[in-house]
């Protein structure tokens, strides 16, 4: 399977915050799909379902003044999302 397989139609990357880092992600992605756009390795062979169903893909994100979480399996990305925490599970590079 081609890399470019996996991810969803997109024109342009969007930026969004990872713990207080700036990273430039495919739109009309799901939040684990940008994660793997940014690291393919580790996210492929990550524990996760894709499916919802572990939650080893939480993240919070920060909306003014209160954290939210979310499972980024089922959570389309958006311009300026900041994720302020993220479960053990994700790791990135
Ligand atoms: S990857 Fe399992 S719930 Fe998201």
């Amino acid at each position: 399977m081609m890399e470019n397989d996996i991810f969803e139609p997109f024109e342009r990357l969007i930026e969004i915050e990872i713990l207080d880092e700036r990273c430039r992600v495919p739109e009309n992605n799901t939040l684990l799909r940008c994660f793997q756009f940014l690291s393919m390795k580790t996210i492929s062979l990550g524990e996760f379902c894709w499916n919802g169903d572990c939650a080893n893909c939480q993240v919070w994100l920060a909306d003014s003044a209160t954290e939210k979480p979310v499972l980024a399996c089922r959570t389309k990305v958006s311009e300026r999302m900041k994720i302020v925490r993220m479960s053990r599970e994700i790791e990135l590079k």
